[in-house]
Formats: structure tokens, sequence, C-alpha cells
């Protein structure tokens, strides 16, 4: 959703801007632009919509000279996608250039109030309605453009992030958020600053960071040391980080997309989250979030967990694990749903809050609400220092390393193995679970990222299945117990970047309705696992042939009698029916990016969507 980026420095701050506008792009955008101060004390703005290449081509042979300038990609929430509506909005004193990621909610009260007083608007968005407010403030009460800012941002309800730029004073930036993401790259030894969205336009430059906070605003500047100040003029000290990231994470390296190379890092990002968190004898889990408030999870009369899409789905493979290993109710919502569903919460109520990106808005209204009724809030995220990662009591990050891909694969995987350990380390803690049941569990856990790796060798059988059901256009995935969630993953997979419809069923549910459906033109996924309902499993697939549907099944290796039902199917590895999940995603994964592929679709960057959806 929307990217940002902006540099001042001694470089020339073009070619900066649009490398970092092209790793911003996996976040999803309708339109990019960019704005700079020439050494003439020129502000000169681009923008377009469309893509980043096309803003490129657009400024072909113009001045983007200037060592000062911000860039930004829009993901449109009012104002269609057009050249008018995309950023940087300019002021009508013609001084000033801002971009904004968020929503300004009261934006209509404050543009009939700023017409009243004879402003003029030339685009249908929120966002410049920013920009005049802080021209009108400045130029009316003759204010500096610190004070503006300030004095504007207190008349804002809403999520932003947002840097401007002053034609009149080319030494500074200034920047601000709430609720949208901004992080600082600092070069003080060069006397350079970068900021971003998130880390990926800046990792090459330095891994020096400052993740700003809400309701806070910072001067950057060539003349003088960073400033943040708040919005009640509070000066504050910026707390600096080290990044975890490298650049060659972001790079697609040999791979088509960063879908399949993220698909294909699977067995070592799983490895890389287990690491340091079981011990070497294969007899303890230890996820220390979780010791640290040993006393809050032990005596929780409930876990709600929070999240949405993928998430969601990892999610409601936790309830499993942690009402089958710990006995803990748990109970899972659509992050969505609940903030506005005033739910009960009581103060001995864990929520926990899984986000990948740690930015999605939804999420972190959920947590707001939660946090207001006196729950401990627990996090499960990627993205170290992200929005949700701070507004948790504490938590566990998945260490998965930046998730390019728009469609979530190593981050679902990598939120199911935290969530396993969660599961064991608390079951211990809670002596649910006996030690040499643990031990075997954990020699099972162990085992994962290298069958992970046997499964993706039959990635050119998946994508010869996958050539054969490019023709349909309606997929059902269906599955039982830990495999439901597995089911609706899938699915979702195929349908955001194949645009197939596709839905996730429990096996069961068919008789209830969904058998309509079927007929000889669709493909049904279903994932055979051995589980205690294999039997009910093979009954449902019977259900499916007797009707003419096409199956696909997902086995444990040595099945013999799925295999002689199914049309297609799949092998995976045996494990714990509560790990099964883990390795059935791959060859779901696998056959959706292929089909995708075969389709021709952008698998990166599917229509319409965001890798991080930081509006509501
Ligand atoms: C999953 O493939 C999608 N990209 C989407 O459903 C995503 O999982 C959802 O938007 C939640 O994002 P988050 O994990 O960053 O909060
Ligand atoms: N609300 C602003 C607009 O529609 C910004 C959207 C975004 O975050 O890209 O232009």
């Amino acid at each position: 959703m929307c990217g940002i980026i902006g540099y001042i420095g001694n470089q020339e701050a073009y070619p900066i801007l649009i490398k970092g506008l092209h790793r911003l792009e996996y976040r999803g955008y309708d339109s990019a632009g960019v704005a700079l101060i020439n050494p003439n004390g020129q502000l000169n703005i681009y923008k377009n919509k469309g893509k980043v290449s096309q803003l490129e081509e657009s400024i072909e042979g113009k001045d983007v000279s200037g060592n000062i300038g911000i860039a930004h990609t829009r993901w449109a929430t009012h104002g269609e996608p057009n050249n008018v509506n995309a950023h940087p909005h300019y002021s009508n004193s013609g001084t000033l250039a801002l971009i904004h990621n968020g929503i300004i909610e009261n934006y209509a009260l404050l543009k009939s109030g700023l017409i009243e007083k004879g402003c003029t608007f030339h685009s249908d968005t929120d966002t410049e309605v920013l920009v005049q407010l802080i021209d009108y403030i400045k130029t009316s009460g003759n204010h500096s453009l610190f004070d503006a800012v300030q004095l504007a941002l207190n008349q804002v309800i809403g999520a932003y992030a947002i840097a401007i730029l002053d034609r009149d004073d080319p030494d500074r930036i200034i920047i601000a958020r709430k609720s949208s993401p901004l992080v600082i790259g600092i070069r003080e030894e060069e006397d350079e600053y970068f900021f971003a969205s998130d880390a990926s336009p800046i990792v090459e430059y330095t891994n020096s960071v400052i993740y700003l906070q809400d309701n806070e605003i910072a001067i950057i500047s060539r003349k003088e040391p960073l400033k943040v100040i708040d919005l009640k003029n509070v000066e504050k000290t910026p707390e600096v980080s080290r990044l975890e990231m490298s650049i060659s994470q972001l790079e697609r390296g040999d791979y088509p997309h960063f879908m399949l190379k993220e698909i294909f890092e699977q067995p070592k990002t799983i490895a890389d989250c287990m690491k340091g968190r079981i011990n070497t004898e294969g007899t303890n889990v230890v996820l220390s979030g979780i010791i640290d408030n040993k006393a809050r999870f032990l005596s929780a009369r409930r876990i709600i967990i929070v999240a949405c899409g993928t998430s969601w789905h990892s999610a409601l493979i936790g309830e499993h694990l942690i009402e089958n290993l710990c006995r803990i109710p748990v109970e899972v919502e659509y992050a969505s749903e609940f903030r506005y569903r005033d739910p009960i919460i009581y103060p001995d109520d864990i929520v926990i809050a899984i986000s990948q990106s740690g930015e999605t808005a939804d999420t972190l209204a959920a947590i707001e609400l939660s946090k207001q009724k006196g729950a401990f809030i627990y996090g499960i995220c990627n993205v170290v220092g992200s929005s949700i990662a701070r507004a948790t009591d504490s938590g566990s990050y998945i260490h998965v390393g930046p998730e390019i891909g728009v469609a979530s694969t190593k981050a679902f995987t990598g939120q199911v193995t935290v969530l396993a350990m969660l599961a064991m380390t608390l079951a211990k803690e809670k002596g649910t679970i006996k030690p040499n049941e643990l031990t075997t569990m954990i020699k099972a856990f162990k085992k994962i990222p290298e069958q992970m790796e046997l499964l993706l060798s039959a990635n050119s059988q998946i994508q010869e299945t996958a050539k054969i059901f490019t023709y349909a256009r309606n997929f059902i995935y269906l599955g039982r117990g830990y495999s439901y969630p597995s089911a609706l993953e899938g699915a979702l997979k195929l349908k955001e970047i194949s645009y197939i419809h596709a839905e996730g069923y429990p096996a069961a549910e068919m008789k209830h309705g969904p058998i309509a459906l079927i007929d000889s033109e669709m493909p049904v996924i279903v994932i055979a696992t051995n589980t205690k309902l294999y039997e009910k499993v093979l009954n449902n697939i019977q259900e499916v042939k007797a009707r003419s549907g096409r199956v696909i099944a997902v086995v444990t290796e040595g099945d013999e009698d799925v295999r002689k039902l199914a049309d297609y199917y799949i092998a995976i590895p045996k494990t714990m029916e509560c790990f099964g999940p883990l390795l059935a995603a791959i060859p779901l994964q696998l056959l959706a990016y292929h089909i995708a592929v075969y389709k021709g679709k952008d698998v990166d960057q599917p229509r319409h969507l965001a890798k991080s959806v930081t509006v509501e």
C-alpha cells in the first residue's frame, strides 16, 4: 500500500529516489511521482498514473537535478488514479510539495474551511487538503514550515506518513507519521539522510535507522542534527537501531519472480525461524516472549488471535495447536470485524496479533481496542520495528527476511512455525505435554526444513499438473482439522495471483450445499494427508468423484488409497498431523504460482493488491 522515499545529502537525489520507488513497488500502487529542488532553487514535480517505469519515461530529458527530493507510489483511496491525483501535491503558493501515505479522515471539513478562506483545489484527493492547509497556515500566520506542519497535523484526524519540501528552504525536509510507517536511514559521516515507508530502499546505503513513532515530526536538515519533536512540541531523543536486512534479500537473483524465490527460501527461513529456540538436546522449545510473560499466559482464561488474510489462516492453525497442546480456549477473529463489533474482552484475556508487515491498519486497530480493555497483547510479526511490533506488550519475530511478493508464502510458514513453538513452549510450562511427547514432537518439528527441501524437488511435477488446470474458472479446496486452514490458504494463493475464483471449505461441509457446484469442469484440491480424519476425507473424495469432479489430492508419501481415487496427486513427506500445514503449503503455493504464470499474470504485484494494507 503506497510507498514513500526521500533523500537529502550531497549526491544527486533523483537516481536514489527512482531506485527507491522500484524497491517499494512490491507494496502495491497505481501512480508514481517525484519532487526535487534543483541547485537554482526551482521546485520540479513530475507525476503520473501508472508504473514507476512510465514515470521515468515521462521524465526523460527533463530537469531532475538536485540533491534533495521526495518520491511516492500511490494506492488511491480518495480520487481515482490519474495524473492530477498522483502525488506529490503542491501548494497554491507554488513553494511546497507533499507526499502522503494514509487517509485524512476529516479532509472534507478541512477542505470546506479552506475554500471559504479562498483556497482553490485541483485534485480530488484528501492529501491535497494537507498541503493547502500547511501552506495557508504558513503564509497567513507567517509561521515557519515546521510550525505550520505541527499546527496543521494537530487539526488532522486520520492516518498519515508525510514528507514535505519547501522550495524556499532547500536544506531541510520535514516528515511526520501517525499510524502509517516511516523509517529514517542515517549516514551522519556523509551528512546524508534517507527516509522511506520501510527499510528496503534504505538498506543498501546504511543499516542505521530510526523508526519514527506516532505523532512525531522529524526535521531532516543538511545544516543541523536530526530533530524529532512531537505534536505537543516535546523534543524526543530518537533510538537508533541496526537493520537486520541485507541487500541480497531484496534481489530476485536467478528467480523469475520474488514469489518463487520466497517459496524456495522456506527450508532456510523455517530453519532460521527455529534457530536459538530449540535446545541442542532437542528436548525443549523456548520462545522467550512466552517465558518472559509466563504468569500471564499460565493464567489466561482465553486467547484471542486477530489477523487478516493469510495471517488469519495461520491463526486458525494456531487455534488447533494451542487448544490441542495447551488446553486453553482460543478464538480466531478477522481484525476488520473484531474492531467494530465492540467485543467482550476480559483483562485476563491474551490477544495475539499476527501480521507479516506489522502495518495492517485493521490489525493495529484491533490491538488498540484490546489494549483499552486491558488485555495483554502478543505480536507475531516479520518486519522488525514495525508499528504492530511496537504496539504490543511482547512478541516474537518470525525472522523469515523481507517478503517482497504480495502473495504471502514464507511468512505464512514462518507464522505457523512460531505458533507451533509458542504452543510447545506453553504446553511444557503448563504441564499439558509430557517430556517424552515433547521430545518426539521436536524431533518431527526439526525435520520440517529438510522435508520442505524434498518437496521443492517436485516443482516440475507440480508445474505439469498446473498446466492441465489453467482452463478452470473455479476451484474448490477441501481439508479437515489442521488441513482446513491449509485449504483456505491454498485457495487464497490461487485467487490472488491467477484471478481464478477459488474457495476453501471444510471437506465435510460439501454435502451442505457446495457439492452442487461439482462437475467435470471443477477441479477439487483435497488435502488428504494422514490424520485421524483420513477415512472421512476418503469418503469426501468418493462423493466428489461420484459427481464427475476432478480431484487433485495432496497425500502423504506411501498413500495407496487416495492415489487410486484421485485424478492427480502430490505426495508430501510423513510428519505429525499438527505440522502437516507446514508441508502442505509448499505444493499449494507452487500450484497457484505455476497456474498464474501460465495465465501470464503479474505474480509479484497482482492487480488491486498491496503488500501492506495500511488503510482501512
Ligand atoms: C496474503 O497472500 C495477502 N498478501 C494478504 O492476505 C495478507 O496476508 C494480509 O493483507 C495481511 O497482511 P499482514 O500479515 O502483513 O498483516
Ligand atoms: N489517501 C491518499 C490518496 O488517495 C494517499 C493514499 C496512499 O496511501 O497512497 O491519494
